[in-house]
């Protein structure tokens, strides 16, 4: 059984050598959009290096000689004798058993009388440390690289980038747990990092917008709102009778809103959104759907900076970008009827 399991997994290790070549150098980005801005990380395989991230940035720094950085300090201290299992030779004192490479996660090391045998899992698959064996990387936990909690301090709080929905949280343990924001049809909130908490979706700044709750069964194809963006909108299959759970994201060209009601992308003058409004917009001055187009809202760069009103009960016209006595009544104003 261990011979097989063995043959198996040397296999792989041919594998490694026409790969897994160099490490890509926005490795450390990739780690650092994970966390919370300022956070330290200690860098993957190592004892006394770390990683400073700021603006999803990372720079490696390295501990003054016979000190290693504490994660749970977010400093360097003095070395201890086998004071982190995770950082050094992880096939210390193992024979005959396979480890995660902190590193990476389809990598592993075949320990044989303490010395680590590299490794790695075939192309999408990750090695688990639970079942001694390689898995599909949808069923396995491991995110950016193994055993990522280690790196950390304990119940730190990081994204999952693949729906913003969800996040993950280290506990005592080392290990983490994935959670969930709420998500239902009516009420959408995101994880927002730099906080640690769950905020209204519109607030966060997602690449993955979250799947769940948002296509119903249907027997024609239908485009369903973001409901965190104005522009975004899902492409719900008709899978009828179950709902399309996998539905795809898109956008509606810049300078265009989508509009459920209406099934089409459109002039955002006639769509009532009250996410970002400047999305796609650039800098320019804005209708606002409140006050009964009353109010504007000044985007620079396509983010929403002020919101104001008109003087003297004038209207807001935004063809021309200015406030007037015409009485308008766009549509993406309330109070519409
Ligand atoms: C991240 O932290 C650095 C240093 O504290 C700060 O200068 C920078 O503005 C922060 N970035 C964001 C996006 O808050
Ligand atoms: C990260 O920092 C490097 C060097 O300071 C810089 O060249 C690079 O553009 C930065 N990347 C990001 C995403 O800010
Ligand atoms: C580091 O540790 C080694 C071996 O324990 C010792 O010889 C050396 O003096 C130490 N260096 C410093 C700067 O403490």
């Amino acid at each position: 059984m261990l011979n097989l399991k063995l043959g198996v997994l040397l296999g792989c290790v041919l594998l490694l050598a026409t790969v897994a070549l160099s490490a890509s150098v926005g490795e450390y980005e990739e780690l650092c959009r994970l966390f919370k801005n300022g956070t330290k990380v200690r860098k993957p395989g190592t004892c006394d290096q770390y990683i400073q991230c700021y603006d999803g940035n990372g720079t490696v720094l390295t501990c003054p000689s016979n000190q290693s950085f504490n994660p749970s300090k977010g400093s360097c201290v003095d070395t201890l004798a086998n004071s982190n299992k995770y950082c050094g030779n992880r096939c210390e004192g193992l024979d005959g058993e396979w480890v995660a490479d902190p590193t990476e996660c389809h990598k592993y090391f075949y320990c044989m009388n303490g010395v680590p045998l590299a490794g790695m899992c075939p192309v999408g698959q990750h090695f688990d440390e639970r079942s001694q064996s390689c898995l599909y990387g949808v069923d396995s936990m491991c995110v950016d690289v193994n055993n990522i909690c280690e790196l950390v301090a304990e119940n730190t709080k990081f994204r999952n980038e693949k729906d913003c929905a969800y996040y993950y949280e280290c506990d005592k343990t080392g290990n983490h747990a994935s959670k969930s924001c709420t998500v239902t049809s009516k009420k959408r909130e995101y994880f927002d990092v730099e906080s640690g908490n769950c905020v209204e979706a519109n607030k966060v700044e997602c690449t993955a917008h979250s799947k769940e709750n948002v296509c119903t069964s249907s027997t024609t194809m239908t485009f369903k709102s973001d409901q965190a963006t104005c522009r975004g909108y899902f492409v719900c299959k008709a899978l009828y009778p179950v709902a399309d759970l996998d539905p795809l994201w898109t956008q509606c060209p810049e300078g265009y809103f989508f509009d459920e009601d209406r099934q089409l992308c459109a002039n955002p003058t006639t769509v009532v959104c009250t996410h970002n409004r400047c999305d796609g917009r650039g800098t320019m001055l804005v209708t606002s759907s409140s006050n009964n187009c009353h109010n504007y809202i000044r985007c620079v760069d396509n983010k929403e900076v002020t919101e104001e009103t008109c003087h003297w009960d004038h209207f807001f016209d935004e063809t021309v970008e200015a406030c007037s006595s015409k009485i308008i009544y766009d549509k993406c104003c309330d109070g519409r009827d």
